[in-house]
């Protein structure tokens, strides 16, 4: 079966949302294999999203992520990355679907930052490479 890196954002933990985003993955079927509450540093962060160094929200984003505890989750399932995303919905909660993670809990105002409490790996290979930056001992 196929594994994805989850991580509740610093929003969904500031928001007390972390039981309903793991409850909806739960509720999947997905399974949580490792978890693990913690606030990341600036060098994991700045690996992590180094597909977006170039782009103009990167240091919001990366000061954002380490602004606070996240929880970081390795996922397993059937399909689980595209999965996932689909739970997710789509990057901005304003026009995320209802019945999302994002378009029911996310936030985009009040902050330079899109708040939308949740990420989850894109692909096979950034699952692998996220997994191995948040759990190198898995
Ligand atoms: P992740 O699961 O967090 O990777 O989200 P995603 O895959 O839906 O989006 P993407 O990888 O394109 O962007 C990563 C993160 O950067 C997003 O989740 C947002 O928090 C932020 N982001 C993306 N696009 C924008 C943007 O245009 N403006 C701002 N301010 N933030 C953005
Ligand atoms: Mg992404």
């Amino acid at each position: 079966t196929e594994r994805t890196l989850v991580i509740v954002k610093p929003d969904g933990v500031a928001r007390n949302l972390v039981g309903e985003v793991l409850r909806r993955v739960e509720a999947k079927g997905y399974s949580i294999v490792a978890l693990e509450l913690r606030t990341a540093d600036t060098d994991l962060l700045a690996r992590h999203y180094a597909e977006h160094e170039d782009k103009p929200f990167f240091a919001s984003l990366v000061e954002f992520m380490v602004s606070g505890p996240v929880v970081a989750a390795i996922v397993e399932g059937h399909g689980v990355i595209e999965g996932f995303r689909s739970l997710a919905g789509s990057t901005k909660p304003t026009s995320a679907a209802p019945g999302t993670i994002r378009g029911d809990l996310g936030r985009e105002w009040g902050s330079a930052v899109v708040q939308n409490i949740v990420h989850g790996s894109d692909s096979p290979e950034s699952a692998a490479r996220e997994i191995g930056l948040w759990f190198p001992a898995l």
